[in-house]
């Protein structure tokens, strides 16, 4: 395994890995890594002739009040990670390689999706995150890329982006890997008190009851968001939190009406954010209703 550092390296590196007509695989990641990367990395080891994983924590998708300087770190662990997972090259610039001017006068804005859902709460994130996977992209000039469902909105984001730019790069989803407890792995389940980690299941539980609810069809979509809500307030009791949202979008994250039965044979989103003292956690479940 190469470990690149600068963007001239891993642009040099891959151009030469595309003059061979050998297909590349990407997985971004801001490291920290855990057996959800993994499992896009095994994807990706899969599809393609070679893996590159970039670890970077990207700074303009932070908030001033967000957890930027404390997010984990551990490179070392994470390159040995990499080096199991069979990966090829391993980008790991620092923040002036991608950054050499500071913040970035120009920045992607994939309007309409990118303020709803997580952006009300983290004004600007999705512009970072856009931002630093086109820059990503440029640099790596991937065939294929592979994103978790975990980080849905983000997801979706980059599909819109990489069509309307005409980017060139396959986006592949993958399914989120969950603890045997359902809880979504994360980087930031690390920040949570031992009993704000016991109550955390209670989001994947409530997601999942509201996405029973909805196969059924034959209720109300809002009734199935208020079934959820309980049941997540009930597993959420004895620890401080708020509930950012909790909601049903389609596949595309375009609204669907609340007030009657959701229709038939169609794919939905329960999706949901919730902000407890030491972290906030998301996550979402996907739904097919009855046909
Ligand atoms: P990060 O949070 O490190 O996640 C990197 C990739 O791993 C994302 O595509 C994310 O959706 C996926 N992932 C995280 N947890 C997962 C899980 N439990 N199951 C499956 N996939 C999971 O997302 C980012 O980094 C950044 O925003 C990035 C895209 C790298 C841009 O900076």
């Amino acid at each position: 395994m190469r470990v690149i550092t600068t963007v001239r390296g891993v642009r040099e590196a891959t151009s030469a890995i595309r003059r061979c007509g050998r297909r590349i695989g990407f997985v971004p990641t801001m490291g920290a890594l855990h057996a959800g990367h993994l499992s896009l990395m095994r994807r990706a080891r899969r599809e393609n002739d070679v893996l590159i994983v970039s670890v970077f924590v990207n700074p303009i998708q932070f908030g001033p009040r967000e957890d930027f300087n404390r997010y984990p770190r551990p490179f070392a662990r994470d390159a040995a990670l990499c080096r199991g997972a069979a990966v090829d090259i391993l980008f790991h610039p620092t923040t002036r390689q991608m950054y050499p001017e500071g913040a970035p006068a120009t920045r992607i804005h994939v309007s309409g999706i990118s303020d709803i859902l997580c952006g009300r709460f983290r004004p600007g994130h999705f512009d970072g995150v856009a931002t630093v996977v086109a820059k990503l992209f440029a640099a790596v000039v991937p065939d294929v890329a592979y994103f978790g469902e975990k980080d849905y909105q983000q997801l979706v984001i980059v599909r819109r982006m990489t069509e309307d730019l005409n980017l060139g790069v396959r986006i592949v989803a993958c399914p989120t890997v969950r603890e045997p407890d359902g809880l979504a792995m994360s980087s930031r389940n690390a920040y949570l008190s031992p009993r704000e980690r016991a109550a955390a299941p209670a989001i994947h539980r409530a997601l999942a009851l509201t996405a029973r609810e909805l196969h059924g069809t034959r209720t109300p979509v809002r009734v199935c968001i208020a079934e959820g809500l309980r049941s997540l307030r009930e597993g959420l009791r004895g620890v401080q939190y708020t509930v950012e949202y909790f909601t049903v979008m389609d596949e595309t994250l375009r609204p669907i009406a609340a007030d009657s039965p959701p229709p038939r044979g169609i794919r939905l989103r329960v999706l949901t954010a919730v902000r407890l003292s030491s972290a906030r956690l998301i996550d979402n479940i996907g739904v097919h209703t009855h046909p």
